[in-house]
């Protein structure tokens, strides 16, 4: 990844729903956790996706992006100099020209530790329900590069939680996303410093 050496690490972040995985980072940026990070833009292919509202509470550029707009999603990448494209609970694949163009320059993050659970059909809470399901002791969160495939590219980083007998869905899922709110900050900080 190429880097410039005084200018901030921009990032165009996606997502399709509530954004707590925007928050975490806008917080981190907000907190100094994250310095020399900057968001960019706010890409929704949802018009009424509430990440893009808190993008603009945040003052950050939002933007709707119709999924099959890809060439306009490229071209926006391009012209805004995109350092790390974040999908943050983005749910469309990304065209193989995007994928191509900004290799290892694309970062998901998914709820559980890949590459279990992972896939076509792991998404939502259908991944807490199969976690739950199977009976494994650990699950997790998991950042990790973007190919063309469904949740298979290379591994960034993982965090591992704890299934508790006790878990249901929602207690699970809780304490899921807030290892996936510091890994994911985590990984952007590393990526950002490399
Ligand atoms: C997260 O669980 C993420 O792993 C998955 O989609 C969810 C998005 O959550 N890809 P949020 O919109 O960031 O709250």
């Amino acid at each position: 990844m190429e880097k410039k050496a005084s200018s901030l690490f921009k990032l165009a972040v996606l997502a399709s729903g509530n954004g707590t995985n925007l928050q975490a980072i806008i917080d981190a940026i907000n907190n100094q956790v994250l310095n020399h990070v900057e968001i960019e833009l706010v890409i929704s292919n949802k018009k009424d996706a509430y990440a893009l509202t808190r993008a603009i509470q945040n003052g950050i550029t939002s933007m709707f992006i119709d999924k099959n707009e890809w060439n306009t999603l490229l071209q926006t990448f391009n012209a805004h100099n995109i350092d790390l494209i974040v999908l943050a609970g983005y749910l469309p694949i990304l065209k193989k020209e995007i994928v191509e163009k900004y290799k290892n320059q694309i970062i998901n993050i998914h709820p559980s530790l890949l590459p279990s659970f992972g896939g076509k059909c792991f998404y939502g809470d259908k991944v807490h329900e199969a976690v739950l399901d199977s009976g494994v002791e650990t699950t997790g969160a998991t950042v990790h590069f973007v190919d063309s495939g469904i949740d298979t590219g290379d591994i960034f980083m993982q965090k591992p939680v704890t299934v508790l007998k006790s878990d249901t869905v929602r207690t699970l899922k809780q304490r899921v996303q807030k290892a996936e709110h510091e890994v994911l900050v985590e990984s952007i900080k590393l990526l950002a410093e490399i």
